[in-house]
């Protein structure tokens, strides 16, 4: 088989779609005409063919282990944006007569927050808008009420570069999570939790496969009033996955992301690898005259890294120069600017290292 490398590869720094281990990339390319001996591509066989079946449940079993998901949670693979989830949330689980509480924390928090009261009751637990999103408000502060029947919140806000430090401790009402960004990156208690949902463009696969992690009581409450066939959760976990046809590619390329997290040692392994790579760079920002980051420590992400120049007009310079010594993507998102760098899985160390050099050597050489 005749393998094409690319000899320009670059650090991507982007927050998604993001950067995928090489090697994933190398493998897919060598099946892409014959996937397990079957003389077809994976994106060519019936998804119910038992070639196909058992790769779906591979991938599920895999994840299964690596987070230690318990019998009594359904793992669904399902097709479209994680955003459908921000609907399909309130539409399963939220019935006319209640309220869901939902923690604003910054931008994809603040988007399922606009999108549930488009649908349903809820309302907002606390809200760090008034800090501009860099800080996390204090439990303490939290106005909760006992009736509510979730509690929504996203633990890594991949726009704004902010986390949320600690569990909600929230007794019995089931906790939501929106992990797009940090699912695979840390590891995670799955019992705490009542579901978690995570799109895969970050670290998992390609765009258009989003997880969902639900729990059998949750699963167990019919939606009201009736939804969709393909937004009903309990229709999609009773064909596995496939009342439709899955995005198939993209559960192929989770599979084997899944093996290669196993490959390298696991989520604990690869937690603290992110905590290294995260601990370099805002070490060289904290003690940095020339850049600034406006997270306060105790909540900063440690997978999107968002800084900015003192002098904003040198950014685009710093972008541009960047993109030219192979670190891409470094411009913050369109809503809010800056620069930022994100640092999935698959970014190496090496990575970091060549990033941080990059940005001494361009506060040197530019004035503020
Ligand atoms: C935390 C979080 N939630 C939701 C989304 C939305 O993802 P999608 O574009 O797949 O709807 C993103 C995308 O970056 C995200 O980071």
């Amino acid at each position: 088989m005749k393998i094409f490398m690319m000899k320009n590869r670059v650090y991507n720094f982007g927050a998604g779609p993001a950067m995928l281990p090489e090697s994933i990339l190398l493998e897919a390319q060598d099946e892409l005409l014959d996937w397990n001996n079957s003389g077809m591509s994976v994106m060519e066989i019936g998804h119910r063919t038992s070639e196909f079946t058992a790769l779906l449940e591979h991938a599920e079993k895999s994840l299964r282990q690596l987070l230690s998901i318990p019998k009594h949670y359904q793992v669904l693979f399902l097709g479209g944006a994680a955003r459908t989830q921000f609907a399909m949330i309130p539409m399963n689980l939220l019935h006319p007569n209640e309220q869901a509480a939902y923690l604003v924390t910054g931008i994809w928090s603040q988007m399922a927050y606009a999108e549930v009261l488009r649908l349903k009751k809820a309302y907002c637990v606390a809200s760090g808008e008034s800090s501009n999103f860099s800080a996390i408000p204090d439990f303490e502060s939290w106005d909760i009420k006992k009736e509510s029947t979730y509690l929504y919140y996203t633990p890594n806000e991949t726009v704004n570069g902010i986390r949320v430090p600690f569990i909600p401790e929230m007794g019995e009402v089931p906790l939501i999570a929106d992990m797009t960004s940090c699912l695979l990156s840390e590891p995670i208690d799955i019992e705490r939790y009542g579901l978690i949902f995570a799109g895969a463009q970050k670290n998992i696969a390609n765009a258009g496969l989003t997880l969902v992690i639900i729990r059998d009581d949750l699963l167990a409450r019919t939606p009201k009033p009736i939804v969709a066939t393909m937004m009903d959760y309990q229709i999609q976990t009773e064909n596995h996955s496939m009342y439709a046809t899955p995005p198939v590619f993209n559960c192929y390329l989770a599979a084997k992301m899944f093996d290669w997290i196993q490959k390298q040692g696991g989520v604990q392994v690869l937690y603290e690898r992110n905590c290294a790579k995260a601990q370099l760079l805002y070490q060289f920002l904290d003690v940095s005259y020339f850049y600034t980051t406006p997270v306060v420590p105790e909540a900063r992400s440690i997978i999107n890294v968002c800084f900015s120049i003192k002098n904003k007009a040198l950014e685009q310079k710093f972008i541009t120069l960047a993109r030219e010594k192979g670190l891409a993507a470094l411009q913050g998102h369109r809503t809010i600017g800056g620069l930022r760098a994100s640092l999935y899985n698959a970014m190496p160390i090496a990575g970091v290292e060549a990033l941080v050099d990059f940005m001494a050597e361009f506060a040197q050489d530019n004035p503020l």
